[in-house]
């Protein structure tokens, strides 16, 4: 079964809710794969991040509910947005400067994120978008479309092994294909449903919202994301920031989430259960997460009625050749009527 479907069917087996008109919110929306999940069920949806690149996913993904025109750029005679936007390829912005080996050769660390061309590619796209925005020829709606289709062909042909932390010493097969921007699916629903994306801190978040569902699936463990995804952030924010390391990651880095730090996550894990103005909370976590899971019973258990399910997983595949690790990870959802 997949994660999904057994999200789903846990919140179907523990929440007595109508599926007619339930507010979902997703507070650690990542790739929004659980929103856009709940927003094909007709559910109205909440979506927040405190990742820029994942807002803009939302933006697309979850707020975006109609045909996309692109009507301007058709009043100037561009017909085929994404033939146009394939045959870019006039600046070396700042990816190549920094992410290729001819744009670092005189740098401190030499990067092979991308191949040249696709590094000209994702510039000469990122820079065309950014025009089209301050020229007023695209919509809010279509700007965020663009920049996830932008960023899901630029994650295509990345030479990294899964996640931005560090970049493969050849270049490997997929990442030397030339980058092609292609339309992303638009999910259209009900013009009643309502769709709210937002990019702060769940902590902060959590006090100005309310609904049937909150589903958290924060991080689980001391890894820092915004080291792992800071290519797809500055491709988002498009800000040239300062970066540093072999990486490449960019400097100011956000605070690290306090999800990420031992002492601090049963504070702001009990602090969100507490304000969250929710009928039902839904807790995704597995078996190597930092808090451990009498804790996590402990905690929900003040709140109201408390159920855990749980089901065995195969290892992400990016993990397999790390054989100091289990093959398997146990996924619990912790439930919680509040009371
Ligand atoms: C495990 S991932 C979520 C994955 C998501 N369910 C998906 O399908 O892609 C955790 C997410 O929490 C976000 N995050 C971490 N700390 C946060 C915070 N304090 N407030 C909001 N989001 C946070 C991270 O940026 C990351 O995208």
């Amino acid at each position: 079964m997949s994660i999904l479907s057994y999200i789903d069917n846990t919140i179907q087996d523990f929440a007595e809710i109508s599926d007619n008109d339930v507010t979902f919110c997703d507070i650690f929306a990542g790739t929004s794969s659980v929103g856009k999940y709940f927003k094909n069920k007709g559910y109205n949806i909440i979506s927040n991040d405190i990742e820029y690149y994942s807002f803009v996913y939302a933006k697309h993904f979850i707020e975006n509910n109609e045909k996309i025109t692109f009507n301007k750029l058709k009043d100037k005679g561009i017909q085929s947005v994404f033939e146009y936007l394939n045959k870019l390829n006039d600046k070396k912005g700042f990816i190549f400067q920094n992410y290729t080996i001819s744009g670092t050769q005189n740098q401190e660390y030499e990067r092979k994120y991308f191949t040249e061309e696709n590094a000209i590619k994702i510039d000469s796209v990122r820079n065309k978008i950014e025009e089209w925005k301050n020229n007023k020829l695209i919509k809010e709606n279509e700007y965020y479309y663009l920049i996830t289709c932008l960023l899901e062909a630029a994650d295509k042909v990345a030479n990294t092994a899964s996640v931005y932390e560090a970049f493969l010493k050849d270049i490997k097969k997929s990442a030397q294909k030339t980058m092609e921007i292609k339309p992303l699916e638009i999910l259209t629903n009900d013009k009643e449903k309502k769709y709210f994306v937002t990019n702060e801190d769940a902590n902060l978040l959590i006090n100005k919202i309310s609904g049937d569902v909150l589903y958290m699936d924060p991080p689980y463990n001391t890894r820092k994301y915004d080291t792992n995804y800071h290519m797809l952030e500055t491709i988002a924010l498009y800000d040239n920031p300062l970066i540093k390391g072999k990486a490449g990651v960019r400097e100011e880095t956000k605070k690290r989430s306090k999800y990420c730090i031992k002492k601090e996550v049963e504070t702001v894990l009990e602090d969100i259960i507490e304000k969250a103005k929710f009928k039902y909370i839904f807790l995704s976590y597995n078996d190597e997460g930092i808090i451990p899971l009498n804790r996590i019973k402990e905690i929900m258990s003040k709140y109201g009625e408390y159920k855990v399910y749980e089901k065995n997983y195969k290892r992400f595949k990016a993990d397999s050749n790390r054989d100091y690790l289990k093959d398997s990870t146990i996924e619990y959802i912790h439930c919680l009527k509040k009371c």
